[in-house]
């Protein structure tokens, strides 16, 4: 894991001093049919009051089960939860101080959408005109102001699903768990969500968690994001940093596209490594987070498509250099991909964006050097 930078939390608020949510060392197992699952298997996190914080990986990583447990519907194998400052771990669910909304928000068929969301305050027997003032007010967030009558059979999927965040954000929970709450809806709709969830939570200032193994998703929300794979988290950083600095060959494929390559390291600098990638091929490595190499060892690395150039003649000194052999150009408006196979072997995808040139750099069959900055490359390998 590469290190964990805590958001700036707001200035004049002492009390944002203390984290909203913190994990220690928590796993948890699950015994089932005589075999041991082990869901997460150790998850430090720290997530500050009023983040936006996502947790993303494929299915079966351990998300919800990470979720259920900060909300108190599951307890620990092992580790610690804080809320807040407190431990909580020996905590019930209904005594913590967060609400969870799922992918499948179950509102009340029979009741209006200003019930739906007045349902908890008047469980807890709040005063009617402060559920009135307190209702209106939420709805007008959500953006479901005029609507207050209606059914939720009477509403579209993406209406419904702000009234059920209505409903949770209507509470004022100090932190908001939310489980894949857009899975349900089509693709625009959740396009569409995203940007209106973000604008809720800055809006109500509510820690939100948000768990989805939808990359565009947590990119697009995000103040951080925890990668997990297979019950550890692999890296913890902004949106910026995960997808420009992946730290590990699973965060570098998960996350948008990247290429993979390899090579001997044929000298050392204090910091970076020099590899050979093929007759000719040169690639400078930024040796971070304490990363060594030798001299004979093999070296994996990724390179974003967006950050290579196409030529035809050898690049200048300084630069990442590798000859390859042009297989597939796409145009594609906007931009064009290139599919280049290195003489090393490598499979590499560039993408040039086609702001100036009217013409492709290059067309199939043709050889090409590769270049890049080798603040661009990234040694990739197993979690640190
Ligand atoms: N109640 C349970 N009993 C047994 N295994 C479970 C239980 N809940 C989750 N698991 C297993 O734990 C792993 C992580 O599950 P989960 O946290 O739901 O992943 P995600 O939300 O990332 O898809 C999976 O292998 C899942 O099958
Ligand atoms: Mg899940």
């Amino acid at each position: 894991m590469t290190e964990t930078r805590p958001v700036a939390a707001p200035r004049d608020d002492p009390a944002s001093a203390v984290p909203a949510i913190e994990l220690e060392g928590v796993q948890k197992s699950y015994h089932a049919y005589g075999e041991t699952v082990a869901a997460v298997r150790g998850v430090d996190l720290t997530i500050a009051e009023g983040e936006f914080f996502s947790l993303l990986g494929p299915s079966g990583c351990g998300k919800t089960t990470t979720m259920r447990m900060i909300a108190g519907f599951e307890e620990p194998s092992a580790g610690r939860v804080r809320l807040h400052g407190q431990d909580v771990t020996d905590v019930p669910a209904n005594r913590r101080d967060v609400n969870m909304v799922f992918q499948s928000y179950a509102l009340f068929p029979h009741m209006s959408v200003f019930e739906n969301v007045a349902f908890g305050l008047r469980r807890r027997g709040v005063p009617k005109a402060e559920i009135t003032r307190r209702v209106g007010g939420m709805l007008e967030i959500v953006d479901l102001t005029g609507r207050e009558k209606r059914r939720p059979a009477e509403l579209s999927g993406g209406q419904q699903q702000r009234v059920a965040l209505a409903r949770a954000l209507v509470n004022e929970p100090r932190a908001l768990l939310l489980d894949e709450p857009l899975g349900a809806l089509d693709l625009k709709l959740r396009q569409a969500m995203q940007v209106e969830l973000k604008r809720i939570q800055r809006g109500v200032g509510v820690t939100f968690v948000y768990v989805t193994h939808d990359q565009g998703e947590a990119l697009t929300m995000s103040d951080r994001v925890a990668v997990m794979n297979d019950g550890v988290i692999e890296q913890l950083g902004t949106p910026r940093e995960i997808y420009e600095h992946p730290a590990t060959r699973f965060v570098a494929g998960f996350i948008g596209t990247s290429n993979l390559l390899e090579g001997e390291v044929t000298g050392t600098e204090p910091g970076s490594a020099v590899l050979s990638h093929g007759p000719d091929g040169r690639i400078e490595v930024p040796m971070r987070h304490g990363r060594e190499a030798a001299e004979g060892d093999r070296v994996e690395l990724t390179v974003r498509p967006e950050k290579i150039c196409i030529g035809l003649d050898k690049p200048g000194d300084g630069l990442c250099a590798v000859r390859g052999t042009v297989t597939e150009v796409v145009y594609l408006g906007t931009s064009t991909n290139y599919n280049i196979t290195t003489s090393a072997g490598a499979d590499v995808v560039v993408f040039l964006q086609n702001a100036t040139s009217a013409e492709d750099v290059a067309v199939r069959g043709d050889s090409v050097w590769l270049s890049w900055d080798p603040c661009h490359s990234y040694a990739i390998g197993a979690p640190q």
